[in-house]
């Protein structure tokens, strides 16, 4: 018999207090700027076993502003921005071309935390790409190597052989380039801290960018 859906739907919860760390989050004391804010709030996360925290969400649009979203890892974040990378040709890669803006969420379940950001994205020169994915283990630059990314694959042998002759030639010669991995730098425009809290009066801290400054503001959950 099938899953009743809804009936689990029903039974699942959010800001539960007895599985979820919602700890307060003091928002009139966030820094000036939201990077510090980020990277205690990520390496808050990874302390509390939150798998794979150096993953998100990046939301992109076609050049008819039709959106699309998929995980992505992130690379870094510093004053160049938040940093992703990918193959061009991908189909992500096709919508920076066409509309180089973008969005990305993380979500911190453990934390109950969610943080937004969105913003210009600008592809990195090849050589700065090149050197985040030699930096990076085998896999990555194995898999970058594999290319053809979002392209329809005719059978999963012609993916086995393609990413077999990959790993081959990844751990022969570690400093293969592969031309179409591409870094990008998201430059954030806004970025928004959440906390969820059990009463559901969330905690929503926005920055926004002001020129040099930014402004901070709170948001109604
Ligand atoms: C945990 C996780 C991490 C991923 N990291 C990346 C990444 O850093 N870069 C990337 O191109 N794809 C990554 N992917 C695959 C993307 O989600 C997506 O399938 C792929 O990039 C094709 O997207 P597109 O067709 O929209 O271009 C990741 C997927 C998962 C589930």
């Amino acid at each position: 018999m099938e899953p009743d859906l809804h009936a689990l739907l029903r039974s699942l919860r959010v800001w539960d207090p007895a599985v979820t760390d919602l700890r307060p989050f003091d928002a009139g004391r966030a820094p000036a700027e939201p990077l510090p804010l980020f990277a205690r709030w990520l390496a808050d996360a990874a302390a509390a076993g939150q798998p794979e925290p150096h993953t998100m969400s990046l939301a992109t649009a076609d050049a008819d502003g039709l959106p699309d979203v998929r995980i992505v890892m992130l690379h870094g974040a510093d004053e160049r921005g938040w940093s992703f990378a990918t193959h061009a040709h991908s189909r992500k890669g096709g919508h920076l071309a066409a509309r180089p803006y973008a969005a990305l969420t993380f979500y911190w379940p453990v934390l109950g935390r969610q943080v937004r950001v969105r913003g210009p994205v600008t592809a990195a020169p090849p050589e700065e790409a090149r050197a985040d994915l030699h930096a990076r283990s085998t896999g990555a630059l194995a898999s970058a190597l594999t290319g053809r990314q979002s392209a329809v694959l005719a059978s999963p042998e012609e993916l086995a052989r393609a990413s077999e002759a990959a790993w081959e030639k990844a751990r022969r010669a570690p400093d293969t380039p592969a031309p179409s991995w591409t870094l990008y730098h998201l430059a954030p425009d806004e970025v928004e801290f959440f906390q969820g809290d059990p009463q559901r009066r969330h905690v929503r801290l926005r920055y926004r960018g002001e020129g040099e400054d930014w402004a901070r503001e709170l948001l109604w959950p």
